[in-house]
Order: C-alpha cells, then sequence, then structure tokens
C-alpha cells in the first residue's frame, strides 16, 4: 500500500554522500560535545530543584537514574539506527526504512514537538535567567507572554511579548546559517564551561554536604507541608508527593534533562565516520551526563534541604544554594548563572539544528516543499529552513508561556522513542541480515522494555498535554494527506513504477 512504501536501506545509504549534500565535519569528539550540548540544560538547572522539592527530596538521584534507564533503552535503539543508516533526519528516517512513509510522517511531525518546541521552551527559561542576571530591569511586558500575568508589589503585570527568548533565538539560528562547523565549535566552547562550572560547583559543594539533609533519603508521607510564596500549603501526602511515588513522578520531571541525546542522530549526515561515531556520540553523552546529573543533585540536596526549593530558589536553585550556604563562594553565583545562560544557548542550537535537519530531509523526500531543503551556495546549511524556523519557534517563544511548551516537548520525544523501540524490532525481523556496527543487545527484550518506560511516562503527564498533543498530530495528519502523500517522491515513484526494484513494498 502506497502510504506504507519504504525506503530501502542500501539507497539511503548511497544517497547520504550524494554531492550537493551536507559536509562531514564531526568526529566522535564534536558528537559527544553535541550531545551534551543539547542535554545539559534548564533540565538540570531548573527542574532538578522542582523535582526535589514537590515530589522525590534528595532521592531525586534515583529519579535521575529511573530517567536514564528509560533514556538509555531507547538511545541503545537509535544507536543501531544510526550506524545502519547514517542519515540526517534521525527517527523519521528510520521509520521511512522499517515502517514506512505515514509512520515515518507521524514520527517527523512529532520530531517538531521535540525539537522546534523545545527550543522554544528553553529560550524562555533562557530569558527568565537573562533577567535575573540583569537584576529584573527588563520590564515584565517585555519578557513574558501575554498568557501570564503577576502581581508585583500590589501591582498588576501582564505579558506581551517575550522579546530577550526571541533574541537568543535571532542570534542562534544565525551562527546556525553560518555553518555546522563553526556551530559546532562554539557549541564546543559552551560544553566545557557548563560542564566545568558542573564539576566546580560539584567539587565545591561537596564540602558543604550536611548529612542531615540527606536524611531521610526518600520524603516520608507525614512530611510536615511547606509554606510557598504565594502564601498557600503544599502537602507530601498524595502518593507521587513522597516515597517511591515521589521517585517516579520525579523521573517524570527530570526526564526533560536528559532530551538530546537523539539529537546527535539527526546529525549523522555531517559525521565523519558515521557507523563508528554514531553509537559513541549518542551512549557516551547520555552516560557522562548521567554521571553528572546524579553526582549534581546529590550534592544540590546536601547543600539545601529539599523543602527550600518550595519556598524559593526553585528557577536560579544553583546560585540559590551557593548564596544561601557556601557563602564564601557567592561570587561563584553569577559566574554560574553566566554559564547557565551558554548552557541553554546550547541547548537550543542543537534542538534548532536538529530540526532544521529533520525538515532538511522531509524536504529531500517531496513531504514537505522544496524550500526546506535548499541549501545556502557558500555555507551548504539549509539557510531558508533556519529562517522559517525562526519564525515558527520564534512565535512559540514569544507568545506561550515555558509550561505548555515544555510538557508538550516531552510528549513529543518520548512518542518518537517508543516507535525507534518499534522499528528496531521490525528490522531485525524484516532484515535480520543487514550489516549492523552496532547492535542493541538483548532484542526484543530492550527495545520492550523502552516502549514500556516511555509509554508509561507519556500517559504519566497530565491529560490536557496528552489532547494538545492529539490535536497536533491530527493536523499534521490532515497536512500529510492534502499536500505530502502527493508530493512524496517515493510514493510518486511507486505510483509509476510498481514492479520497480529500488524501493520495498510492503
Ligand atoms: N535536555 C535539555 C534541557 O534540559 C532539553 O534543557
Amino acid at each position: 500500500m502506497k502510504l506504507f512504501v519504504k525506503k530501502s536501506i542500501s539507497q539511503l545509504v548511497a544517497s547520504s554522500d550524494d554531492a550537493g549534500s551536507l559536509k562531514r565535519t564531526l568526529g566522535a569528539g564534536s558528537l559527544i560535545a553535541l550531545g551534551i550540548g543539547a542535554i545539559i540544560g534548564a533540565g538540570l538547572f531548573v527542574r532538578t530543584a522542582a523535582a526535589a522539592g514537590e515530589h522525590a527530596g534528595p532521592a531525586v538521584t534515583i529519579s535521575f537514574i529511573v530517567a536514564a534507564i528509560g533514556c538509555a533503552f531507547a538511545g541503545l535503539c537509535y544507536a543501531e539506527f544510526a550506524s545502519i543508516i547514517p542519515i540526517a533526519g534521525s527517527a523519521y528516517t528510520y521509520a521511512y526504512a522499517t515502517m514506512g512513509e505515514i509512520v515515518a510522517w507521524i514520527i517527523g511531525w512529532a520530531l517538531i514537538l521535540e525539537y522546534a518546541l523545545g527550543a522554544a521552551t528553553v529560550s524562555i527559561s533562557w530569558s527568565e535567567y537573562a533577567n535575573n542576571l540583569v537584576g529584573h530591569r527588563i520590564p515584565y511586558e517585555w519578557c513574558h507572554s501575554p498568557l501570564q500575568s503577576e502581581i508585583i508589589n500590589g501591582v498588576s503585570q501582564h505579558g506581551i511579548i517575550n522579546l530577550p527568548a526571541l533574541i537568543i533565538l535571532l542570534l542562534i539560528s544565525a551562527l546556525l546559517i553560518k555553518g555546522t562547523q563553526e556551530s559546532a565549535t562554539i557549541n564546543a566552547i559552551i560544553v566545557v564551561l557548563k560542564v566545568a562550572i558542573v564539576l566546580v560547583f560539584i567539587a565545591i559543594g561537596w564540602q558543604y554536604i550536611r548529612p542531615e539533609n540527606h536524611t531521610p533519603y526518600l520524603i516520608p508521607a507525614n512530611a510536615p507541608d511547606v509554606k510557598q510564596p504565594d502564601g498557600t500549603f503544599y502537602s507530601y501526602l498524595p502518593f507521587f508527593n513522597h516515597g517511591w511515588g515521589g521517585i517516579l513522578s520525579g523521573a517524570g520531571v527530570v526526564f526533560f534533562a536528559f532530551i538530546g541525546f537523539d539529537a546527535v542522530s539527526t546529525a549523522a549526515q555531517e559525521a565523519k565516520n558515521p557507523s563508528r561515531d554514531m553509537p559513541i556520540g549518542i551512549l557516551g553523552s547520555l552516560a557522562v551526563c548521567t554521571i553528572l546529573y546524579v553526582l549534581f543533585s546529590w550534592v544540590l540536596t546536601g547543600v539545601a534541604p529539599y523543602t527550600d526549593f518550595m519556598k524559593s530558589g526553585k528557577e536560579a536553585s544553583v546560585a540559590y544554594a551557593i548564596s544561601h550556604y557556601m557563602t564564601q563562594y557567592a561570587w561563584l553565583s553569577t559566574l554560574v548563572s553566566i554559564a547557565i545562560l551558554a548552557g541553554f544557548s546550547s541547548v537550543i542550537l542543537v534542538m534548532l539544528m536538529g530540526q532544521s535537519r529533520v525538515f532538511y530531509t522531509m524536504s529531500t523526500d517531496g513531504l514537505l516543499p522544496k524550500i526546506f531543503s535548499d541549501l545556502h551556495p557558500k555555507f551548504r546549511t539549509p539557510y531558508k529552513s533556519n529562517i522559517i524556523l525562526f519564525v515558527f519557534v520564534g512565535l512559540f517563544a514569544a507568545f506561550l508561556p515555558e509550561s505548555i511548551a515544555g510538557d508538550l516537548t516531552s510528549v513529543g520525544t518520548l512518542f518518537a522513542f517508543v516507535l525507534v523501540c518499534i522499528g528496531v524490532i521490525i528490522l531485525r525481523k524484516k532484515q535480520p541480515d543487514l550489516i549492523r556496527p552496532f547492535k542493541t543487545p538483548l532484542v526484543p527484550l530492550v527495545p520492550i522494555l523502552g516502549i514500556v518506560v516511555c509509554a508509561a511516562m507519556i500517559f504519566s503527564l497530565p491529560a490536557e498535554t496528552q489532547i494538545s498533543a492529539l490535536c497536533w498530530m491530527l493536523i499534521g495528519l490532515v497536512i500529510y494527506m492534502s499536500y505530502s502523500r502527493k508530493n512524496s517522491k517515493l510514493g510518486n515513484a511507486y505510483d509509476a513504477l510498481p514492479k520497480a526494484t529500488d524501493f520495498e513494498k510492503k
């Protein structure tokens, strides 16, 4: 059936080296840096404190391990695909080769939630931190969405547009147009800075850990309610707010911190030796980040009692912990904020780059208009796509609050993870003899566990998020039926030459 027409893997691999395609400039080190660039961001610096304060307490370290296990299952499946099909486009391309065009379209459409909305979410966090750093000098209305309002010093404030978020998106889009190598170099510098700050905080903070802050390690059901800044009380009694239930929902909150390791796979077409370097890039960046996250959260909850994060310091948690409990190092807190801003920038960079590469591939397949794959004559980057993306992501960043964009990002990502895990099982059955430079261990157990863990996380997200994601997917299907299906190069070839051998029928 035409809807399920599949690309042949050999054809995919051959086309990746076509003249006129993206430049191969990235080695294993750059790919790990790209992964870390996308991974460490708002999830670590904003959500660790939220997960500790609201759900898991000091055991947020275990929440990180639970989320990492879920990501590792999916990461192992990504690595197998990325080593076989080292093409820009990530999960979208894998689905095209294994499950057919319509599934590929669905996944590509879901990836927009991950990358484009992910970039918008982090740019909104960037705006908040930038405003913190300049002492809240940016007027409220120019750094908040029209859907936000607050009473500050007795005066009601309303947002109009989030300008700082737009500015950072504009700068990063310009950098991406300039070139992948330039972007990767700047990304590598930021990654060093970002990791250095995390390590410095761990090393210095370690001396300030107070064992009583880690005792009890799990929040007890009878933990006293905490008074929040708005005067209401937060209770730890509900199942997901203490003990193991709290650890699980904490894992859901910090899952955002791992989003991005799969972005490495979107750069496969720019990797020098993709079969070897893709798995190293994906799994290496995931492993490095997991270790850093566990150590970081151990120190953060050891330095400050978790209940502090319900009262204050939730957003700028690191700066808060330093200025309140590590007073000899108060100078470090400004430095940390600057590094965090740089860190957020690199997350936005990799997300935007990933999105433009997915669009690039979908466009070369005819599923999106050609404009998304037009390369700049000199820089060889998909510059028109970068410009359109800036407008699209900018609209979300300028006019939506962070919470709405953030949860949708997680749903899109988890959905893509589930489909990639299914794809590995299908490909092992249909093409068992394919050369797999990297093999997911224990198939089908690992992919099945990946599907179960990721699906569970989807269902643990708020119902409104699930409904919004469903609406998004329906819009995508309408576009597919009315435009993409008719313009699909593979689909049209299938119609013209139903017996051709250069693609595989279902
Ligand atoms: N993992 C990325 C972050 O935490 C999306 O900002």
